[in-house]
């Protein structure tokens, strides 16, 4: 997982206390043995997270989430599993070597864009990017921001970058995985002639550009870098790795469409800003804002598509339960035009001025209404209705009704009635993990993991007895504890969480500890379960046998057969008797 040092993490896990770890980001109050608090990964209402401070665990008896230390905080601040240690050993006042670097398969891809990045930024400064300087000047846009967002220019020759990154050694595929070259005759550069804004992810490495024209030509306005593997952008917002911890400080994010508009913001000292660069939230944005715990200032263009798009972005962010506020601009296109028009103070003024998603709704109802005539009064009034039955605060309801009766001149009990009371909201969808059904198979080998997970000598009584479980996905997770064991000589789930499993079985894990934290570990129970773990495994077998009774014709070897099914039959009933 890391090139980080395993003993090193492990001195980490030992020092820090999972309890006062996770108090440090949500209350937690003792009941019994474990420390119980509000969920921060659904939307809580009541503290269905426990920890446990022997254990080095926590877990959600909602949603399911449950892990260590380091996996608490990596969900939390939405950072890598690095940053996670490197956060905890920070707060228990280790000092950590810096220059750990996480590995993965796409490490390649990663620098590929870095490198691109560093020279499309030089080649700015270059003779050849005058005109692009030029351009970025009249729009105001100062050097100091020129460097901090890395804005670069994509010289206009044919395969530039291409050349460049196929003599560092690069390949074809690389290149063209990255997004940064494409494949027609010869391979050629994606973005040409073009000013570049580089695109980070959450952890803050570049993973794709934004890049714009900056002469009068009939050509899109805008070319970006396609789904790579590095670059989701359904799971990419622009500046989101910058502005992150100023939103936490600040308990507020603008989100606005286009990255020109997000530049603008923060330069102009607003930091806690991002863009969706123009496409609707994803599901995945939505998680991604929804784990700052701050609330959303939605600030779409000026426009009637920005209208559509605070309606669809604001229903995904109040369904899944975003504190939200609305902040529409007027006399000006976008921020960015309102800010060079107005002031920073005007724009501010504006940002403390946001209107709720409710109040922006009840005016947009209005607009392509004339509410002179009857007809439209009683559209409106049954599109506020229906929004007032999505809310469960009754006195927002109330004021509302009040309003519209005097206004409408309409009678309030009417209202009242078409007002059905909803019950509490649901538990967001995106959040919670769902339980899977298993076979009774499954849970029995679920178990027994459970118990070799919890203390060694359940590892060596599955080594002596069992060595095997006949479904590949279990059978990995045992070999992982078998392995765990062996290095280290000794077992915790906090600790094998951490150094031990692949990512694919991580949430197999999860799972296992979650389905079973509960259960009170008995030593007959195991001995009950490592013996119908051997039935399974002799029906398997039998099954076999069957299969090949069918295929072999030789009289002598079916008798054979024949003979060793009932001798595992005898077995197995032998078995069940004792
Ligand atoms: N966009 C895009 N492709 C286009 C047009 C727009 O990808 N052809 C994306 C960009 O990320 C852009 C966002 O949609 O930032 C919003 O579009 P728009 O409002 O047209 O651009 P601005 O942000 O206003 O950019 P500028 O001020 O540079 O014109
Ligand atoms: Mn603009």
């Amino acid at each position: 997982m890391a090139a980080i040092d395993n003993g090193e993490i492990n001195r980490i896990q030992q020092s820090a206390n999972i309890v006062e770890i996770i108090g440090s980001y949500i209350t937690l109050e003792k009941k019994g043995k474990n420390f119980f608090g509000m969920c921060p990964f659904h939307d809580d209402h009541n503290p269905s997270m426990s920890v446990s401070e022997e254990k080095g665990l926590f877990t959600c008896f909602v949603c399911h989430k449950t892990g260590n230390v380091f996996s608490f905080v990596q969900e939390y601040e939405n950072i890598s599993f690095i940053e996670a240690v490197k956060i905890v050993a920070n707060k228990v006042g280790i000092e950590l070597d810096t220059g750990y670097k996480e590995t993965s398969k796409y490490d390649k891809h990663y620098e590929a864009v870095d490198l691109a990045l560093k020279f499309y930024q030089n080649n700015l400064k270059s003779q050849e990017g005058l005109n692009a300087r030029k351009y970025l000047q009249t729009r105001g846009i100062e050097d100091e921001i020129i460097e901090e967002f890395n804005i670069g220019y994509a010289p206009p020759n044919f395969d530039t970058i291409t050349k460049l990154l196929t003599n560092k050694g690069y390949d074809e595929q690389l290149l063209i995985e990255t997004g940064l070259s494409a494949r027609g005759q010869t391979l050629y550069d994606l973005f040409r002639n073009r000013i570049t804004f580089p695109i980070h992810n959450p952890n803050g490495k570049p993973v794709g550009f934004s890049a714009r024209i900056y002469e009068d030509l009939k050509e899109a306005k805008y070319i970006n870098t396609k789904e790579t593997p590095i670059f989701k952008k359904g799971k990419i917002l622009f500046n989101y790795h910058r502005a992150q911890n100023e939103a936490r400080r600040v308990k507020n994010l603008i989100v606005v469409e286009g990255q020109m508009d997000a530049i603008r913001i923060y330069a102009s000292g607003v930091k806690n800003v991002v863009a969706t660069m123009g496409t609707a939230l994803t599901e995945d944005h939505v998680k991604l804002l929804k784990k700052l715990n701050v609330t959303i200032i939605l600030c779409m263009d000026n426009d009637e598509a920005g209208e559509k798009a605070t309606i669809q972005n604001g229903e995904a962010l109040t369904n899944a339960q975003v504190d939200l506020k609305i902040l529409r601009l007027s006399g000006a296109k976008d921020p960015d035009e309102y800010i060079l028009k107005h002031s920073k103070e005007e724009f501010l003024d504006a940002v403390n001025n946001s209107i709720t998603y409710f109040d922006f709704k009840l005016n947009y109802y209005k607009k392509d209404k004339n509410l002179n005539k009857v007809d439209d009064i009683s559209k409106y009034i049954n599109q506020v209705v229906k929004e007032l039955n999505k809310s469960n605060d009754s006195i927002l309801i109330d004021l509302t009704v009040n309003d519209l009766a005097e206004k409408y001149g309409i009678d309030k009990n009417v209202l009242l009635n078409q007002i059905i009371k909803v019950e509490t909201p649901k538990i967001s969808k995106i959040e919670v993990r769902k339980e899977k059904k298993l076979s009774k198979n499954q849970k029995l080998s679920s178990v027994l993991l459970y118990y070799m997970m919890n203390d060694t000598k359940y590892i060596k009584l599955y080594e002596q007895e069992l060595g095997y479980i006949p479904n590949e996905e279990y059978l990995e997770i045992a070999n992982d504890i078998l392995a765990f064991f062996l290095k280290y000589n000794y077992i915790s789930i906090a600790d094998f969480i951490t150094y031990e499993i692949s990512k694919d079985n991580y949430e197999k894990v999860l799972d296992i500890v979650d389905a079973n934290i509960k259960i009170e570990l008995k030593d007959a129970e195991y001995v009950g379960i490592v013996n119908k773990i051997k039935t399974w495994i002799d029906e398997n077998k039998i099954e076999e046998l069957k299969e090949k009774l069918v295929s072999v014709s030789d009289i002598n070897e079916k008798l054979n057969i024949t003979n060793e099914i009932a001798k595992m039959k005898k077995r197995m009933c032998q078995n069940e008797e004792s």
